[in-house]
């Protein structure tokens, strides 16, 4: 169809935990160099860098103090230079993160807008004076607290900034016309590079009603999400988006992958339709269903009955209008083997069959780092092994609302953000060969000594043999026009933690059963159906498939 991009399968790379090639503890683009040929052999053509750019790291690199430059953490320009040609060399192709709703608190923009509020860097910025001694309005950040800060060296007076986000991350001001040009340019200088593209940051967080009116309070702190405000102008920005497109990725040809949240399902064909803002978004619509603030500690479980339900309402919605980069998880998630997943498929089986779903939905499928040897959450101990500033508001507010250390510690141990930014799991060396530092950044997954690469290179069973066969699949014929172009249509589930769908293209059909009961389920097929890849052995007989607990199995029909 539209774009040489659908019938790939992308991977994330969070770039501190992936590989460590100079013994820092912290992962860098050498690391990233040194696993070339891993990526080549798992089939992928696209890889999402999370940011690489200069920082303070106080949002792991989400907080940009020069757009233009590498953090020496990760390497220099001559690294990220060579990294690019070696990709290409693999058929690689490399996107990076762009986060221009907020920048860093050490940006230069922000420093010289402090020093001087008639400086041009000062129109950067939401600066506003408060109301009555109070900030402007009463809307609370994502990781807590108001959204406004007093503004540095002006503490004595009634002067306030704007940040959605951690006080560090500054929200850049996009009704500045000039600043936007800015920006632009930024992004112009990355794809002159040869970059691809970008996975594009809290993109919806740009529009702001500029009276900054507050909202209703949705909690007892008086405060309300920003998270709705951003709901209710979501449509806003749309000229920016449109402005920003047609000055960047459209005439270079790149691609885009927006972080949208909250996209009103009537307005997506203005965001991923055929002259839509971006070439795609993520599908999160799952990820959506547990509202987390302001109590992350009430979340809801969500089952695979209910991922299923409603990834394939989003599926059906967006066959007609665009693509969709179906997930299972992030560095802002848990792994999704141990959210959704019922107990008894939080393993290998399971890691296997949700792979298959991920792989061949419809739309380009990102991979998270480590998903491919079915890493599943790892076990903290205590709040002092965190480094996220997420998890660290989430952990206080929970403590705040009286729930006891222990609970709180739990509750991060199923939701925070940190379970899946761990080290990713190389082999059962030290550190499982991430890195030969004493300590790692982040601690490393406590069953590394079995769950590894290595150990599921050497095995043709192994959930990365699975994915390599998965991608195998979609990315050559006979399977990959229809598992590239071909329709999204639901099927019937046979149980309540059954995923069944097909994929139609000129009356031919694919159809992926994943099941994640504790027992076996028969799907009834008819007499040409023949299995074309299944994650356990499965036999087609009297035109029926005995699909065993917990796998998936791919029909050609
Ligand atoms: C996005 C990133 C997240 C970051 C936030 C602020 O949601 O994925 O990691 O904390 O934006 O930049």
């Amino acid at each position: 169809m539209s774009n040489k991009w659908w019938g790939q399968v992308a991977y994330q790379i969070y770039p501190k935990s992936f590989c460590d090639s100079n013994g820092d503890g912290i992962g860098d683009l050498q690391g990233i160099i040194s696993k070339l040929d891993y990526l080549k052999d798992l089939g992928v053509k696209l890889v999402w860098l999370s940011p690489i750019f200069k920082s303070p790291f106080v949002d792991q690199g989400y907080d940009i103090a020069d757009y233009q430059a590498i953090d020496p953490t990760f390497g220099t320009m001559e690294d990220f230079d060579e990294l690019l040609a070696k990709a290409k060399e693999r058929g690689i192709s490399i996107i990076l993160d762009l986060v221009i709703n907020h920048c860093s608190s050490e940006h230069e923009w922000f420093k010289k807008a402090c020093a001087d509020l008639n400086s041009e860097e000062a129109k950067y910025f939401y600066i506003r004076e408060g109301k009555n001694g109070c900030p402007p309005d009463n809307l609370r950040s994502y990781f807590g607290g108001s959204v406004w800060e007093k503004l540095p060296g002006h503490e004595n007076e009634d002067l306030w900034y704007l940040h959605y986000f951690c006080k560090e991350q500054p929200d850049l001001n996009w009704y500045y016309e000039p600043l936007r040009q800015k920006l632009y340019e930024m992004i112009n200088f990355w794809l002159e590079k040869g970059v691809a593209g970008f996975r594009i940051d809290a993109i919806m967080n740009i529009a702001k009603d500029l009276t900054f009116p507050g909202l209703p309070a949705d909690a007892p702190d008086g405060m309300c999400s920003a998270a709705k405000m951003t709901a209710k102008l979501s449509d806003e920005a749309a000229t920016f988006l449109h402005e920003m497109n047609n000055a960047t990725f459209k005439k270079h040809g790149a691609i885009s992958v927006a972080e949208a949240f909250g996209v009103n399902p009537e307005s997506l064909s203005n965001y991923i339709g055929k002259d839509g803002f971006f070439s795609t978004i993520f599908d999160f619509s799952a990820r959506e269903l547990n509202e987390k603030y302001p109590a992350c500690y009430r979340y809801r479980p969500v089952s695979i009955a209910k991922w299923r339900d409603t990834i394939f309402a989003s599926q059906e919605r967006v066959n007609d209008i665009g693509f969709m980069c179906p997930i299972i998880e992030n560095h802002d998630e848990p792994r999704g083997v141990s959210y959704y997943l019922p107990r008894h498929a939080q393993n290998a089986d399971g890691a296997k069959a949700f792979g298959a779903v991920n792989v061949l939905l419809r739309g380009m499928p990102f991979i998270y780092q480590g998903q491919e040897i079915g890493m599943t959450n790892t076990r903290f101990d205590s709040i002092y092994e965190f480094d996220d500033v997420a998890a660290k508001d989430n952990y206080k507010v929970a403590l705040e609302a009286g729930l006891s250390e222990r609970q709180a510690l739990d509750i991060l141990n199923i939701e925070s953000r940190d379970n899946a930014r761990t080290p990713v799991l190389w082999s059962d060396e030290k550190n499982a060969g991430f890195s030969s530092a004493q300590i790692t950044w982040l601690k490393v997954h406590q069953d590394y000594k079995n769950l590894n690469v290595r150990a599921q290179q050497n095995d043709p069973d192994s959930t990365l043999a699975f994915y390599q066969k998965l991608i195998a699949l979609k990315n050559n014929e006979p399977y990959h026009d229809i598992l590239t172009d071909g329709k999204f249509v639901a099927l019937e589930p046979q149980a309540e933690y059954v995923v069944p769908f097909a994929r139609e293209l000129n009356g031919k059909q694919i159809q992926v059963i994943a099941n994640f009961e504790d027992s076996a389920i028969v799907h009834k097929v008819t007499p040409n159906a023949q299995v074309v890849l299944s994650s356990k052995s499965v036999e087609i007989k009297d035109n029926q498939i005995i699909i065993p607990a917990v796998c998936a199995v791919v029909i050609a029909l």
